[in-house]
Formats: structure tokens, C-alpha cells, sequence
């Protein structure tokens, strides 16, 4: 799956290893989506407000917020998630109010496991069957989700199959089943691994597909590696580099050992790269490269967005 068919689902759930840029990701990706003209909502998990500074915000916070044109944004919460599930099927605040205090609710949410993850996906699931009042369009061409780490992100994902297959009968079966409907339709959803190239982050991503190949049922995206140093110094001048490396107290010795470092670094990325785009050949792999200016807003993401239109439109 290339870029041009990925923008074209409705559904992208992004998971990886810790810190490998999941989050940068699903930032680029919703940037990429509005430069398009798509509307992207960038949905976290219940995370630490992540997505936030990228547009010059403390917090989003579980209620949709316009971050940029064309970008929404939502940290969904269980608690939250709860209380509008419960109204959406008793439709009175003050009866939720009474018999849902805040003590049970938590003691509610922390005694079902899985429950907080299904309501955060059965949230989902409202937000990509929202429409426009006006025009009955669907509010948001394009929603990204940030998902959890690796092994949290498969058993997140696999919550709706495990309650679809607990629940015989009633409207939580009923609802689980739409979510899955939603999940494994292959028109629009993605399930896409973020990985550096580096071993530990390659294995881990090789697992996640592998698991969400054998239980999740979700149609795998494109594998994004993120973070690959590119260098100038080529492999004969890397050899050179070795042989010709001054003394450790010559001024010129940090020169040749940054250059040196640089050629390694690349040298390894490229070495797991290849490992990885060996190791799952039938999915497509998008390259990002490491940027060197620190990344503090959306505009640092620029250098990606623009490579990835480029690549669009060619
Ligand atoms: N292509 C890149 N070039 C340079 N730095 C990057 C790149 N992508 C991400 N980073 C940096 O790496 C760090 C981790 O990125 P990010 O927060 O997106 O990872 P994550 O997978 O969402 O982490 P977590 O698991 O904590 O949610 C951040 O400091 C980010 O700025
Ligand atoms: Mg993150």
C-alpha cells in the first residue's frame, strides 16, 4: 500500500515500539491529510498530551479541538468515554449523575479489564461514522490514531474480537461487532508499525505485524521507518577514514571521528532497513529521515510533509 491509496482509507492505527515517533507520525501524517484538503482528526489514547505542543497547545483534552486547518485533534479518556456511552443509552445527565458517581465509575472501569480499551475504540468508531450537519458529509475524511506501545497496542486492538466473542446476545454484543466491521474492513482501515532501524525496535515491529496478522485481523499498512540517518561520507572514504585516523590529542581528530560515526550510524541503519524490507516484502516501507533541527512544532515536520506530496503527485 502506497501513500496515495494510505490517504485514501478513513482509518489509521499507528503503533510501535516506545519512542520510536509514533506520535511524530501520526502529526506528519495529519499534516500530509490537510495539505490535501482532507479533514484529519489526530486521536490519542489516553497519552500525556503528546500531540499538543506540535501545535502550540498545553493540552487537547477529551472534547474535539481544531488544532490547525483542517486538523482536529482528541485525547480520548475512559472516564469520558464512559459517561457518553452510558448517556447515549439512557439519554439523562442527572440519572447518570445519581447512579454513576464518580467512586464507581473508576471502581467500574479499573474491575473489567479491557473495558477502558473498548470504550476508547467504541468512541472511535462514533468519530468515523460523525457527519456534518449541514452537508451530511462525514466530519473527518481522515482519522489517525496514535496508539499505544507495541505489545499494549495488540491487545488494545484486540479487545472488540475478545468481547464480540465473550458476548452471545444484547447491544454490547451488537455494538462490538460494528467496531470489528469497522476494524477489518480493508477499504478503510490500516494497522501501520512504527520502528526505527535499529535491532530491538526492527524485531519488535516484526512481531507487531506478525501479531496483527494472526489476531487482530486488521489489514496491515505501510511499515514507516522513522528517524534514518543519511550520510555523505561513502563506504571506500569510511575505509579511509579508519586507515587515516589521526591521534587521539590531533586537532583534526574530531573531524575524522564525527565523520566516521556518521558513516556508522547510516551504515546500521541501512543494514536493518534492508533486514526489514527483506523480512516483510509484501508491505510497502516509507522511509523518514532523521532530522537534525530539533523538532518542536508542526512546521519542524515540513522536510517530511513536502518529500511525501512530492511523492504523491509524481
Ligand atoms: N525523524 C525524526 N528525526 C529526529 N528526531 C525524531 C524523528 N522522529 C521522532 N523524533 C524524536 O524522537 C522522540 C520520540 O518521538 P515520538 O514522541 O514521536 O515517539 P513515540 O513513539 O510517540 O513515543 P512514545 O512511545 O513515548 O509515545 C521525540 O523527541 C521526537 O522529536
Ligand atoms: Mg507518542
Amino acid at each position: 500500500m502506497n501513500l496515495p491509496e494510505l490517504f485514501s482509507k478513513r482509518l489509521i492505527l499507528l503503533s510501535g515500539k516506545g519512542g520510536v515517533g509514533k506520535t511524530t507520525v501520526a502529526v506528519t501524517l495529519a499534516l500530509a491529510a490537510a495539505r490535501q484538503k482532507k479533514k484529519a482528526l489526530i486521536v490519542e489514547m489516553n497519552s500525556t498530551e503528546r500531540v499538543a505542543p506540535f501545535f502550540g497547545l498545553k493540552t487537547i483534552g477529551q472534547r474535539e479541538i481544531p488544532l490547525a486547518p483542517y486538523i482536529t485533534g482528541i485525547n480520548l479518556n475512559p472516564r469520558d468515554c464512559f459517561e457518553e456511552y452510558v448517556l447515549m443509552q439512557i439519554r439523562f445527565k442527572t440519572l447518570f449523575d445519581t447512579f454513576f458517581n464518580n467512586r464507581f465509575v473508576t471502581y467500574f472501569l479499573n474491575a473489567v479489564p479491557g473495558l477502558n480499551e473498548l470504550l476508547m475504540i467504541g468512541k472511535i468508531y462514533h468519530l468515523e461514522k460523525q457527519k456534518d450537519k449541514r452537508t451530511n458529509e462525514p466530519l473527518y475524511d481522515l482519522i489517525i490514531v496514535d496508539g499505544p506501545a507495541t505489545g499494549h497496542g495488540v491487545s488494545t486492538f484486540e479487545v472488540p474480537r475478545i468481547a464480540r466473542d465473550a458476548i452471545k446476545v444484547g447491544p454490547l454484543r451488537s455494538q462490538s461487532d460494528r467496531i470489528l466491521g469497522l476494524l477489518t474492513d480493508a477499504s478503510k482501515t490500516v494497522f501501520s508499525a512504527v520502528t526505527l532501524a535499529e535491532e530491538m525496535p526492527v524485531v519488535e515491529a516484526g512481531e507487531l505485524v506478525s501479531m496483527v496478522r494472526k489476531k487482530l485481523g486488521i489489514p496491515l499498512g505501510p511499515i514507516f521507518i522513522n528517524a534514518v540517518h543519511q550520510t555523505e561520507v561513502a563506504k571506500g572514504e569510511a575505509d579511509q577514514l579508519t586507515d587515516k585516523m589521526p591521534e587521539k590529542n590531533d586537532p583534526l581528530y574530531p573531524y575524522f571521528a564525527y565523520a566516521l560515526l556518521s558513516w556508522r550510524r547510516a551504515d546500521l541503519n541501512r543494514e536493518y532497513r534492508e533486514t526489514l524490507m527483506e523480512q516483510h516484502k509484501d508491505l510497502e516501507c516509507i522511509t523518514i529521515p532523521f532530522l537534525y533541527e530539533e523538532i518542536t512544532t508542526a512546521k519542524s515536520l515540513e522536510p517530511i510533509v513536502r518529500e511525501w506530496l512530492e511523492s504523491i503527485h509524481a
